[in-house]
């Protein structure tokens, strides 16, 4: 998956070095399909640990202007050597289209830390069934769990629905065939095509409630048992949900990872009247310590940037955490919290992206 948000001033130049980052030299460029690629990077120079599910930002200067954007790994590190994400060009994505059109083996990208909650923990031991619903380009964490949990947990099934929308446009397709080789029936893929060929069999039309809710209930013996990931675009996201919140599935075992934000709320506007100006926040991070005034309806991410500061995001919507920090004094709002687990706001975790000082005397720690 890629999260679809730009960063509005990415063109300005960056404080300074972020050692924190990767420098990834491109080991080898994969042509998936027409409109999709895979970088496979060479073994980081640094130690980069990442769980299947997770995604990484990339970093690029496109058309003079410096850029970022998540993508989800597609490998595993328990199988694959080298890591990975899949790249699928998108309608007016300047990353994906530079991506898939320019980028080669030996260029060097610079790239976040991995991130990400989208993610499983593996136990020889665990017997169970992973049911993975994915649309498109969704597919890659989606890949890169079904490869762990065949490769650690000897005893559990992954049952995969795909939707695309026909054949030619079905990422991993061939790797699916072999794999479903390889594991017999502790792989079950289910494709759905919107536009098959003639002579097909399989499922086809859009995914909706009603094809998903049947295909789960055909494909899943334990329907309520078993543990279930989505990722795709966001109606078939919507529709996998109230497909199986429809066949009693409690919630907690429904995970999802979303390209885009839900949410249609605005920036709200918190400051008191009597600071309809601004308030000032402190952000600590990588060792230097940046105050600096956030003006009302304005998140302080994105005053941060304005003021060349250099923070670390991606999504910029409140979904990745990129920007995550401890708020350890003061008050913030969340315009959006999709990004944070309970726990975590309970703890203090706010997201700079979508924050805003609600009270003087903020602090956050990036850490
Ligand atoms: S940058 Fe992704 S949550 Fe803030």
């Amino acid at each position: 998956m890629a999260f679809s948000f730009f960063k509005k001033n990415d063109n300005k130049p960056a404080a300074h070095v972020n050692e924190k980052y990767y420098h990834l030299k491109v080991r080898e460029v994969i042509r998936e399909t027409s409109d999709a690629v895979s970088l496979v990077f060479d073994t980081p120079s640094k130690p980069m640990v990442y769980q299947s599910g997770q995604f990484l930002t990339l970093i690029m200067q496109v058309n003079g202007e410096k850029i970022r954007r998540a993508y989800s790994l597609c490998s595993s590190s328990f199988v694959d050597e080298f890591p990975a994400v899949t790249v699928k060009k998108v309608e007016g994505g300047k990353m994906s289209t530079w991506i898939n059109d320019t980028v080669k083996a030996g260029d060097v990208i610079e790239v976040m830390e991995p991130m990400g909650h989208f993610t499983t923990t593996y136990k020889a031991e665990q017997a169970r069934t992973i049911v993975l619903l994915g649309g498109g380009s969704g597919i890659t964490p989606l890949m890169s769990i079904t490869k762990s949990v065949l490769d650690q947990e000897p005893n559990s099934k992954v049952v995969l629905i795909y939707a695309n929308r026909n054949l030619e446009s079905v990422i991993f397709r061939t790797t699916l065939e072999e794999m479903q080789q390889t594991f017999g029936n502790r792989l079950r893929v289910v494709h759905i095509l919107d536009v098959p060929p003639v002579n097909w069999s399989g499922a086809s039309g859009i995914p909706t409630v009603d094809l998903l809710s049947k295909l789960v209930s055909q494909e899943v013996n334990e329907v309520s048992k078993a543990e279930y990931f989505i990722c795709g675009p966001q109606g078939m996201m919507d529709n996998a949900e109230n497909a199986l919140l429809g066949l009693s599935i409690p919630k907690e075992k429904i995970r999802k990872e979303s390209f885009t934000s839900t949410s249609d709320k605005k920036p709200v506007d918190v400051v008191s009247p009597s600071a309809a100006s601004g308030l000032e926040v402190k952000v600590i991070y990588d060792g230097d310590e940046h105050v600096f005034t956030v003006p009302s309806g304005k998140t302080i991410l994105e005053t941060a940037l304005g003021l060349d500061i250099d923070l670390p995001y991606s999504c910029q919507s409140g979904l990745c955490t990129a920007c995550r920090g401890k708020c350890l004094s003061g008050e913030v709002h969340l315009d959006e919290s999709e990004g944070l687990s309970q726990s975590e706001i309970n703890e203090g975790y706010v997201l700079t992206c979508v924050g805003h000082p609600k009270s003087p005397g903020v602090v956050i720690e990036i850490g």
